[in-house]
């Protein structure tokens, strides 16, 4: 798909204007950790906020829990993390580099290496000759797994039995928690338990900026329903959560739901999509994925805690293991596709460029900012800063002229400057400049926080 801008002339504007920084920079960057900076903590904190009241609050189904990162190691067990959750890594001989043996394979291709042993892709590299995508030559070593989870040791001694994992997804804190949550919450099958948090995996190839990273968040919910009707929730939560990101106001037309063929699924789950956003960097990249997962997780965890994770139904007496339907976020990939969606230049005039960030205003890092037309005003529109701030995101602008301060403003996505002048003190109005449109109006200062929050609506 053609991008009209360049990755790079993105990610440098998310560098300069404050929201990405270059982890641990000054000691010269650890590779592929990055700080998100004062816009970026914000524009985290919303898309946050935004999906925790889609899919907690306003949910008539849907509770929240915050489970712990580390977890007892017999979590990862019954998860299939330590035995299954691993890429296979092929070295090149000849130029060092190192690839995730099944993407090469891919790209190469166009076979899928999915669920391949090491040795099956070895010989999908010596059939298909193979080459090095960097160098060109084809002399790889042996494909080797590689268990992506970061190990660690609890207490003080580094043996064997002190090991613990940094969790790689939030979803297995949620299973262990079933019971739990199905006690206190007195919630009837159909339900979902969501969380927000921290997942790590030591990633092979990370790279693409944020795009895969080995610390990042994830937005999970985990759904349970009766079996038989699971199928009917997967169609629900894909529709959910492709809604959710064209609210967001992402361009369609570089947004696709690619549902898995057969031979792709995971052995337990009855049907995958991946709601994809067309990045500048790949064609298609994964944004959200929806699984139907069976019943797969809690039966694992009821086998290896030997505690029974089942539902009685109240009212027809039937017990079961609910069935799994899992849509599932990072917030950085979620960040990513917003920014590239959001990025923009146009010429104003004949010779004025600006750099604007579309955002959905919902989500803006700034929503409003203020503007004193001179500083004379600065006490009364300081006073007007101060009360839009109970509400809204409020920042202050008083330097430079209005046209740099519209700019600036641009450049971050505010949705809104309010323009404090020397009509306000007569006819109590400032006027409010609209982003995208740059249209102007006057707007009655006591109507403003209703004129606000009708447009930030999501
Ligand atoms: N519990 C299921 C699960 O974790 P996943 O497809 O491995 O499934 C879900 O991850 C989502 O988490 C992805 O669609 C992506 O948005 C995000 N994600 C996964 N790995 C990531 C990484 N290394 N960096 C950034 N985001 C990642």
């Amino acid at each position: 798909m053609d991008n009209k801008y360049n990755f790079d002339e993105i990610v440098s504007h998310l560098k300069n204007s404050g929201f990405v920084y270059q982890g641990s920079e000054i000691y010269g960057g650890l590779s592929n950790s990055w700080d998100f900076g004062i816009l970026g903590s914000w524009l985290k904190k919303n898309i946050k906020d935004l999906w925790w009241k889609e899919f907690i609050e306003r949910s008539p189904y849907n509770v929240g829990i915050d489970s712990a990162i580390l977890m007892n190691t017999k979590t990862w067990e019954a998860s299939g993390h330590i035995k299954g959750f691993a890429d296979a890594m092929v070295d090149c001989k000849e130029c060092k580099g190192r690839f995730r043996a099944d993407n090469m394979i891919e790209e190469a291709t166009g076979l899928s290496a999915e669920g391949k042993t090491p040795e099956e892709m070895d010989k999908m590299i010596e059939d298909n000759h193979i080459v090095c995508p960097v160098c060109g030559k084809h002399n790889f070593t042996s494909a080797r797994s590689f268990n992506l989870m970061f190990k660690t040791y609890i207490g003080t001694l580094e043996d064997a039995k002190s090991v613990v994992y940094l969790r790689p997804e939030t979803a297995q804190g949620i299973f262990v928690n079933f019971n739990n949550v199905a006690r206190t919450s007195r919630k009837k099958i159909p339900f979902g338990i969501g969380q927000i948090g921290k997942s790590f995996r030591n990633e092979i190839t990370p790279g693409n900026f944020i795009f895969r990273i080995r610390e990042f968040e994830q937005m999970e919910l985990e759904f349970f329903c009766q079996p038989g009707t699971d199928l009917e929730w997967y169609r629900y939560w894909v529709d959910y959560c492709y809604n959710f990101v064209k609210r967001l106001g992402i361009d369609e037309n570089k947004l696709r739901i690619r549902e898995h063929a057969q031979e792709e699924l995971a052995f337990y789950s009855k049907g995958t999509s991946d709601i994809e956003y067309a990045f500048p960097f790949t064609d298609w990249g994964e944004v959200w994925g929806i699984a139907d997962r069976t019943d797969y997780d809690l039966k694992q965890h009821s086998e290896y805690s030997g505690k029974e994770l089942s539902y009685l139904d109240p009212e027809t007496h039937e017990k079961y293991i609910p069935y799994c339907v899992e849509p599932s976020v990072g917030v950085e990939r979620l960040f990513l596709m917003i920014c590239c969606d959001a990025y923009d230049k146009e010429m104003v005039g004949e010779n004025d460029e600006r750099v604007v960030m579309h955002f959905h205003p919902a989500i803006a890092p700034v929503t409003v900012c203020v503007c004193p037309l001179v500083k004379k005003l600065a006490e009364p529109a300081t006073k007007l800063f101060e009360d839009l701030s109970q509400e809204f995101h409020c920042e202050y602008d008083a330097t430079g002229t209005i046209g740099k301060r519209y700019r600036r403003n641009d450049a971050i996505g505010t949705p809104f400057c309010i323009t404090y002048d020397f009509d306000t003190e007569n006819d109590g109005c400032v006027t409010v400049r609209e982003r995208d449109s740059m249209n102007q109006e006057r707007v009655k200062i006591t109507d403003l926080k209703d004129y606000i929050k009708d447009r930030i609506k999501f």
